[in-house]
């Protein structure tokens, strides 16, 4: 057998300065449902995550809560794993900073630019923005604050060690503008072209002002810049340059890194200028993503208003905040989070279209033949347009994967929900029902819509991997793993003998007014 193509996604390793709120949830389920989707379109994939655990800003959330650094990570490392857990999430490892695996690639790569002259000593002094992790130059500051948070900057003034970016200037830009699918979308690309044009220079990559971090080999009073540690988490954990590099080998370089638009350049500038420095494979891509917004604001952990997944999965369910955050958000768009919009998408896409499309024709089927459908007969009326859409529908949704599209991949889904339901008024089973010729009819429509949700079932996987375990039972298919597969879209694949079954509805709608109630 050929062996499969491999796929390898990441997210960024978030800071465990604070407990994750529904911005990163929505990174880190965007990237599992592009996980999921390759492995159902037969990709071998690796899904990486973790936590970004060492720096100036960590030290201090630590110590404002009078703990140690690492007794203070693994408190909240732990949370993020739970998380994880429970928003379904299918990753392939979980890298930490602070293990022994990352440190000595980190310091092994390190000492490779030394030993190459990419890096030497001199003497810093210039701005730094602690929430960021990021040093600025005077000249790029805005009235004096960051430009990327707005928030004010520290003056530092230390012995460090500079890595050569400017030497490879030319070469990025070079790289960007001859690959257009390397930064994703194009606004982010714009940005970063007039971002190395405006002038790159040489990168201030350690500290010895505090000691949170992983000391540079050669000189242990310096830390590691934690931007150049962190970055190095995406080969780390794959074992590069270590003895069993097995897993380096086989899936970089990445095929996307999926990161919010505030850490791009970080993605596109210092993490590929690294990898050219020291000989490897550039990522393919790096997929820039908006924000999720509030109305009072951008949320993030410092200003303290921030939404916690946790709470909204209890009340809600998994699978509707999954399906809620993929097709809100439009790739590289920011979008706003409110619990009104939230109950109006699951009510309107979920309880009143999917998930009333399997209760209206589960209903029927049992109504009308205790639930046995039978192989159907010739197409007629309306079933040939509803047959091509679902025979269109998978290569549709995978073409607009391809194009990181999440949000209209999943709009594409709801439409081959959306025909089947129209197919039912159009068709009208009740009416058949009446009339003891039209049996086999009635039998052909209820089978040509069970078919469509087998198909919307297999597709929307990946979005809602909570999904298919209760769906599967209610078609009859719980027993049959050859019909949930992608190869298995292939229309007409139902058997005749199926016996559809009765259940709970799969999304009860949800009363508005309700809202708020814990
Ligand atoms: O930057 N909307 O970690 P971080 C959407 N450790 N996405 C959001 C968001 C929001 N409101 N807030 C956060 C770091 N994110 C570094 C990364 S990688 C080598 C090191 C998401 O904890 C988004 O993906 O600040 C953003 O890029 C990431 O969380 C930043 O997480
Ligand atoms: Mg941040």
């Amino acid at each position: 057998m050929a062996e499969k193509k491999t796929f390898y996604i990441t997210t960024p390793i978030y800071y465990p300065s604070d407990n994750l709120h529904i911005g990163h949830a929505y990174t880190t389920v965007a990237a599992d449902a592009m996980a999921r989707f390759k492995r159902l379109t037969g990709y071998d994939v690796w899904f990486l995550t973790g936590s970004d655990e060492h720096g100036q800003k960590i030290e201090r959330s630590a110590r404002e809560r009078g703990q140690t650094p690492k007794e203070y990570v693994d408190k909240i490392v732990a949370g993020f794993q739970h998380l994880w857990r429970s928003l379904n999430i299918s990753n392939n490892d979980f890298i930490r900073t602070t293990e022994e695996r990352h440190k000595k690639v980190v310091q092994q790569i390190f000492q490779k630019l030394y030993d190459q002259g990419d890096i030497y000593k001199a003497s810093y002094e210039g701005w730094y923005c602690t929430p960021c992790e990021a040093f600025w130059t005077e000249s790029r500051l805005e009235e004096g604050n960051c430009p990327d948070c707005g928030r004010p900057v520290e003056l530092l003034r230390e012995e460090s060690y500079f890595f050569k970016m400017s030497k490879y200037a030319d070469r990025m830009l070079k790289h960007i503008e001859e690959n257009p699918d390397f930064i994703q979308p194009v606004s982010r690309r714009n940005e970063m072209v007039s971002f190395i044009k405006s002038g790159l220079e040489d990168l201030c990559v350690s500290r010895t002002t505090f000691n949170w971090g992983i000391p540079v080999p050669f000189d242990p009073k310096h830390v590691i810049y934690v931007w150049v540690d962190a970055l190095t988490n995406y080969i780390s954990a794959l074992g590069y340059g270590q003895e069993n590099d097995e897993l380096y080998r086989k899936y970089w370089p990445a095929d996307i890194h999926l990161v919010g638009k505030d850490i791009v350049r970080f993605h596109t500038i210092i993490w590929p200028i690294i990898l050219m420095a020291a000989g490897l494979p550039l990522p393919k891509q790096v997929v820039g993503h908006g924000w999720v917004l509030l109305e009072s604001g951008k949320m993030s952990k410092s200003r303290g208003n921030v939404v916690d997944p946790l709470i909204l999965i209890d009340k809600y369910g998994v699978d509707a905040i999954r399906y809620f955050l993929l097709r809100e958000m439009p790739l590289g768009a920011d979008a706003y989070y409110s619990e009104e919009a939230l109950v109006h998408r699951i009510n309107q896409d979920l309880a009143n279209d999917f998930g009333n499309l399997f209760n209206r024709t589960c209903a029927m089927a049992y109504k009308y033949f205790k639930g046995h459908l039978s192989e159907p007969g010739r197409p007629e009326g309306p079933d040939g347009e509803l047959i091509d859409l679902a025979r269109g529908t998978p290569g549709a949704v995978e073409e607009l994967m391809e194009r990181r599209e999440i949000s209209n991949a999943l709009a594409t889904i709801l439409r081959l929900v959306g025909r089947a339901n129209k197919y039912l008024e159009e068709t009208a089973p009740w009416a058949l029902a009446k009339d003891p010729e039209k049996q086999g009819r009635l039998n052909t429509v209820l089978y040509n819509v069970a078919e469509v949700l087998r198909f919307a079932t297999v597709l929307i996987s990946p979005f809602m991997p909570g999904l298919p375990e209760r769906a599967w039972p209610l078609l009859g298919l719980e027993d049959k793993p050859e019909l949930h597969t992608w190869e298995s879209l292939s229309w007409g694949k139902l058997p005749g003998g199926t016996v559809l079954k009765r259940g709970e509805p799969l999304f009860p709608r949800i009363d508005p007014a309700t809202l708020g109630e814990e």
